[in-house]
């Protein structure tokens, strides 16, 4: 998959998704990342990315001729089946798991991070396929909330996490404990290695049983309970047996 950023802060970039397996995934040529510098689609001698707003109102917003050469520019490189124009924006759709696995499908994801107070609106209303918005706090900016898109989609994507796509769907749930989609969305169980005594504080005893049933009986009450209190609002679209009930108490 290709990700292709536009942002007026290039070295941003350079950090975050130098590590890890965002990293790992660029050197295996499973991910294409390019890093766009709005600045060198102006063509004023200030690079000038920004203006006043019509209509009057604080703050700066972003030309519109910068992003469209920009984005023009990019889409004209290569014919592609499918991909898609995305702003990062607070005023944007949610981006949550599920928007996740969405866009593992697409061959290119073209990001725009916003900045200053916005965006203009005719980026949006002419080249913009989606907003999307990370959460629901202001940022400074879109190149943030374009790193997580970049490492959420990437972790999904074939061979990423030695998952060949054809097992993609059945090891999902297992790949996905972090937010279990599989199982109606709970939180993940408590995780514990060695050693098994840490000043004091032991490791469960069931985990050391060795009696497999025990350990999954005991890892969904603790994700129930996990869930109950960080995240007691996931609770009513996750499909709860009468076991489940009992454990919670
Ligand atoms: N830019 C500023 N805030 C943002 C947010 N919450 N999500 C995505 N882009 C943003």
């Amino acid at each position: 998959m290709d990700f292709d950023i536009i942002t007026i802060f290039p070295e941003f970039f350079n950090g975050p998704l130098s590590h890890g397996m965002v990293f790992q995934a660029q050197k295996r040529g499973l991910i294409d990342i390019r890093i766009h510098d709005l600045r060198d689609f102006t063509t004023d001698r200030h690079k000038t990315v920004d203006d006043r707003p019509f209509g009057g109102g604080a703050g700066m917003v972003l030309k519109p001729e910068p992003l469209f050469r920009a984005i023009r520019k990019i889409q004209a490189e290569r014919t592609l089946s499918s991909r898609k124009v995305i702003l990062l924006t607070p005023q944007g759709k949610r981006f949550e798991q599920p928007q996740a696995t969405q866009f593992s499908t697409l061959h290119q994801a073209i990001l725009i991070c916003g900045r200053y107070e916005g965006v203009d609106e005719r980026v949006t209303q002419c080249l913009v396929d989606e907003e999307l918005s990370i959460g629901d706090y202001v940022l400074s900016g879109g190149e943030l909330a374009a790193c997580v898109f970049v490492d959420a989609v990437t972790r999904l994507l074939p061979g990423v996490l030695n998952n060949s796509s054809s097992v993609i769907n059945e090891s999902f749930a297992v790949i996905e404990n972090a937010l279990n989609l599989a199982d109606g969305c709970i939180l993940d169980y408590p995780h514990y290695t060695r050693p098994e005594d840490f000043e004091g504080e032991r490791v469960p005893d069931v985990l050391l049983c060795g009696d497999h049933k025990r350990v999954e009986r005991w890892r969904r009450k603790k994700a129930l309970e996990k869930t109950l209190k960080n995240r007691p609002d996931l609770l009513q679209y996750a499909t709860l047996s009468e076991d489940d009930k009992q454990l919670l108490g």
